[in-house]
């Protein structure tokens, strides 16, 4: 009787306290500041008046810093912070985003507007297993830091190729490497994830540990399940880190035949050759007179030791030799250095699209360029001599990757072997002026609009969307297949069954 009554106490007092906190109490997201700065020690959050904040509130594309401030950034230490962190918003319903190496291109892609960003720069771990064979990253590593520490070691990871970019959005997403001929993407090469949820537990997940969740992050991004803290992944031996290069710039004139040798690399060179990796650019700049190919192949086998070993060409690439360049640079160089080569400076405004076709027939990806260079046109033409630098990257997923992504149970991107060779198409553009931004994202829409219809009319559809190269409005986890996105939407409930994430991480792919 006693205890019935006060258990009615409790629950009315628990019932005044939920609905209190859902409809009377709303609190700012500078309360959430002011209690995670208890909650952590000294010195974690910064707001706006600082100059950390300026720091961290620093992003690859203009459009996440645009107009755009959170109430304060968070930089916890370890995987406790992050858990603390996560605890007091998630009591407190308030609004956050997580910033990695912070290169999603659009607004509100790693930054909280009016919400709380929490920054992970400071988790930097990184330590190679005493049998070399495993590399701990920690979740704010940018791939530099990986890169020049691993090529000391005469080691490699399959992971970024660009100095710059975050390790841990590259990872969530997929990962094209250097080395996905391989291994297959950066995803496919954890061995481990450490992870905190929406709860604030601290959980891994591995192919014996919590298998479901393991399989989830390979490819189903990271703002659906957690924060992920540390990244354990495959190492593997490449002495001094070194890989053979070959930077080509071939005249738009010759876009038609550097795009059939390029297909046919995917299709018959790289399966044949798994060591080989390239991707192929379209761009339009000034300083190359206009349209320009740009070719970039790589080798992770290295032709031997001589002085000019680095212009002795790999027989994968030999049908390059004959296209027509305006440029021409082989190198051997190491990850670290080939990855600062091709970083892509800040300051800019970016757009990022993308779809997938299937890589069988030369003529459709050269019946794609027209579609390009149409929109390109339109935004030469509104810009008015203002800066702007369009891109068509094909990438390509050939069937060799397509069964290294077999490994460990495969990753949930939903790409099978039986519907390869592939070919990612990737738009791209930055930009100097604002007042292009709508224009940008409806023409870029449109373009992928295009292509995608181009190839169902020749029965050449694939409609794979990669996340980290996705505007943000494209379904990306429905284009991982029914299945596949039935089953993520189904791990992340049992992970967050109160839906928290869902609710209070904004601004990126959601289920
Ligand atoms: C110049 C450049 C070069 C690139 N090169 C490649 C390449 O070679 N191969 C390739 O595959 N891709 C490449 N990309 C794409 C790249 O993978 C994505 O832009 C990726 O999202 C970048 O990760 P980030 O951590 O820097 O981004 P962020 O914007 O910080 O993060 C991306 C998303 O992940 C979330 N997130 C970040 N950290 C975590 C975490 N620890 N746990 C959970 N969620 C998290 C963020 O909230 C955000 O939603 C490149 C991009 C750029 C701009
Ligand atoms: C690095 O790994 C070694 C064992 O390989 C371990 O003893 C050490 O604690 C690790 N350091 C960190 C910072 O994780
Ligand atoms: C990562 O690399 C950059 C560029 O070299 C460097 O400035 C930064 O200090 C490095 N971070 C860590 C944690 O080593
Ligand atoms: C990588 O290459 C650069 C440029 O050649 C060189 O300065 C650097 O020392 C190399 N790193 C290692 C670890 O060998
Ligand atoms: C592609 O090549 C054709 C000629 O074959 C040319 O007319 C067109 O302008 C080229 N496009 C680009 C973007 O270079
Ligand atoms: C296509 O690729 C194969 C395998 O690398 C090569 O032998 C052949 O010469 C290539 N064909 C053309 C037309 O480039």
């Amino acid at each position: 009787m006693l205890s019935s009554g006060l258990n009615k106490i409790l629950l009315g007092a628990l019932a005044l306290a939920t609905a209190a906190s859902c409809t009377l109490w709303s609190p700012s997201s500078d309360t959430a500041c002011k209690a995670i700065d208890l909650a952590l020690p000294h010195g974690r959050v910064n707001y706006p008046d600082s100059p950390t904040y300026a720091q961290e509130n620093n992003y690859w594309s203009i459009r996440q810093t645009d107009n755009i401030a959170p109430a304060c950034f968070v930089a916890p230490k370890d995987a406790f912070e992050v858990a603390a962190t996560v605890k007091v918003l998630a009591s407190l319903n308030t609004q956050f985003s997580v910033k990695g190496g912070g290169h999603t291109a659009f607004a509100g892609g790693s930054n909280s507007d009016g919400g709380v960003t929490i920054d992970l720069m400071y988790l930097t771990t990184l330590n190679v297993s005493s049998d070399r064979k495993t590399v701990s990253i920690g979740a704010g590593n940018r791939w530099i830091n990986v890169s020049e520490a691993l090529d000391t070691l005469g080691l490699v990871v399959v992971g970024g190729r660009v100095a710059d970019v975050g390790v841990s959005g590259l990872i969530l997403g997929g990962g094209l490497s250097y080395f996905s001929g391989m291994y297959g993407w950066a995803c496919d090469n954890v061995r481990n994830y450490e992870i905190v949820l929406a709860s604030g537990q601290i959980v891994n997940a591995s192919p014996t540990k919590n298998e479901d969740l393991y399989w989830a992050l390979r490819g189903g991004g990271g703002s659906n399940f957690g924060i992920v803290t540390r990244f354990d992944v495959a190492a593997y031996e490449q002495p001094g880190g070194n890989i053979w290069h070959n930077s080509l710039i071939i005249p738009g004139a010759a876009n038609a035949s550097a795009i059939s040798a390029y297909q046919n690399l995917t299709v018959n060179g790289m399966p044949a050759d798994n060591k080989a990796h390239s991707y192929m650019v379209l761009t339009h700049m000034d300083m190359l007179g206009g349209y320009a190919v740009i070719s970039d192949l790589f080798h992770a086998d290295l032709p031997n030791t001589a002085d000019s070993a680095h212009e002795s060409v790999p027989g994968v690439f030999e049908p390059f030799e004959s296209l027509p360049t305006i440029m021409k640079t082989k190198s051997i160089v190491n990850v670290s250095t080939v990855s600062r080569e091709i970083d892509v400076p800040y300051g800019s405004r970016q757009t990022w699209w993308d779809t997938t076709v299937k890589a069988t027939d030369p003529s459709l990806l050269i019946d794609i360029v027209p579609l390009w260079q149409d929109h390109v046109e339109k935004l030469l033409a509104v810009a008015k001599g203002s800066a702007v630098t369009p891109f068509l990257a094909y990438q390509a997923i050939p069937l060799n990757v397509l069964k290294a992504m077999e490994a460990n149970g495969g990753n949930a991107l939903g790409l099978k072997q039986s519907d390869g060779p592939l070919m990612l198409i990737q738009l791209t553009a930055q930009w100097a002026d604002s007042a292009l931004d709508d224009l940008m994202e409806r023409s870029s829409e449109e373009v992928i609009g295009k292509i995608n219809d181009l190839a169902k009319s020749r029965g050449l559809s694939h409609g794979f969307v990669y996340a980290n190269y996705a505007g943000n409005r494209q379904s990306v986890f429905e284009s991982y297949g029914a299945d596949n996105h039935a089953k993520l939407k189904q791990v992340a409930l049992k992970w967050d069954p109160e839906g928290i994430l869902r609710k209070l991480w904004r601004g990126y792919f959601k289920l």
